[in-house]
């Protein structure tokens, strides 16, 4: 009886609830909030200013500000290869936890440094949850030099997170090391889950600046428009568009968003009109695929590939949608894909490889080796 009862109840707790949940959501600032949720993070007990408190060696890792064309003023890290951090431990002990200099003259020096620039995802800062194993993997690779940022309104940086701001940042903190003299050759943009969105994007404003895919409020400030095509981009655990993710995504594995409402095309198309940031990272590599090609094809030989990794117990993010990420890129039907890579270069188009994998869940999957193999396989022959 009192199972049955419980059970009545909570089936009338769900019904009239439900529809107030989604309405909530309708509000912008909410939906801003539940999106980004950048606001949930450890920052109260954790220092990222102690990078040495997340398993760093001394020195490894220097903060630093970025700022953007539109003001904001973004938290970064810049962390360096361990092996550069052994071959310099004296003169690096004598320097300031914050003096860029000498980190910065490692990485110019280095004739064989490249740059992986990361981009995380959503909720917490730069040193939340799995994203130092992160870095420290990559940072294990000899020449590489990982940079990351925390978007406006995330950790200590200013503002507040929207699309147009979140790529704003992303070019921000890629122009920044584009001014140190780094090629684009050698540079690989890497994201994570909403990382993804901005990489995406980020690519697509460097190989086709005018992109009408691209929010009309993005703010390029007085920086150069040159375009660029990097040496690879990386994505993660990506999403073909966020309402198209928002019909099977399940917070924290369980609670559902908008999947109650999948069957009703009335009601999925009411309620995704609401949605303000709409990510639409399918669309982006498609347009972004075409733009790289040519770029490609007359300046950077064998630049721009793209390398897309889902681990298929991925329970927050399902696997489904890179298999829609894959076609829209390459123009395909959508497909089951098997474990394993499979990859797509098409006549003078830059190569889109996906790589389905068993395991890594959403979040650890990108301190993983596959992700380690897809950095050096970008950067072979450079
Ligand atoms: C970055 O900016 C913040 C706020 O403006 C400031 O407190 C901090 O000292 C700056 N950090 C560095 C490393 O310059």
């Amino acid at each position: 009886m009192g199972v049955l009862k419980s059970g009545f109840l909570f089936l009338v707790f769900t019904v009239c609830l439900y529809p107030v949940f989604v309405a909530l959501l309708t509000v912008p600032w909410l939906q801003r909030h539940a999106l980004y949720a950048h606001k949930i993070h450890s920052g109260f007990w954790h220092d990222v200013n102690k990078p040495e408190s997340f398993g760093f060696a001394a020195h490894q890792v220097t903060p630093f500000n970025v700022s953007t064309p539109d003001h904001e003023v973004l938290y970064a890290w810049h962390i360096l290869p361990l092996a550069t951090v052994a071959a310099n431990r004296d003169a690096l002990a004598t320097s300031d936890a914050f003096d860029q200099s000498l980190p910065l003259q490692l990485l110019k020096s280095d004739e064989q440094a490249r740059v992986v620039v990361n981009f995380h995802g959503n909720a917490g800062h730069v040193a939340q949850g799995w994203r130092t194993d992160t870095y420290r993997a990559l940072s294990n690779q000899p020449h590489t030099h990982v940079f990351t940022v925390d978007y406006r309104g995330f950790g200590r940086s200013t503002g507040a997170p929207d699309e147009a701001g979140l790529i704003t940042d992303g070019r921000a903190l890629v122009n920044y090391v584009l001014s140190l003299g780094i090629p684009p050759s050698r540079i690989v943009i890497l994201g994570q889950s909403l990382g993804t969105a901005v990489a995406t994007a980020v690519g697509l404003s460097f190989s086709d600046p005018t992109s009408g895919l691209l929010p009309q409020s993005l703010a390029y400030g007085k920086v150069n428009m040159d375009k660029a095509v990097f040496r690879s981009i990386i994505l993660v655990a990506p999403f073909a568009s966020l309402p198209d993710l928002l019909l099977s995504y399940r917070i924290g594995g369980l609670i559902p968003v908008l999947a109650p409402l999948r069957n009703s095309a009335f009601l999925v198309s009411l309620v995704t009109k609401y949605i303000l940031d709409t990510w639409p990272s399918g669309l982006r590599l498609n347009a972004y695929v075409s733009a790289a090609s040519t770029l490609s094809s007359t300046s950077n030989n064998g630049a721009g590939n793209v390398h897309i990794l889902h681990a298929r117990d991925d329970q927050d993010i399902s696997f489904v949608q890179s298999e829609k990420l894959f076609a829209m890129a390459t123009g395909k039907d959508v497909e089951e894909l098997p474990l394993g890579a499979r990859e797509v270069v098409g006549e003078g188009k830059v190569g889109v490889r996906v790589e389905m994998l068993e395991f890594g869940m959403h979040n650890r999957v990108v301190t993983y080796a596959p992700v380690g193999l897809a950095v050096m396989r970008a950067f072979e022959g450079v």
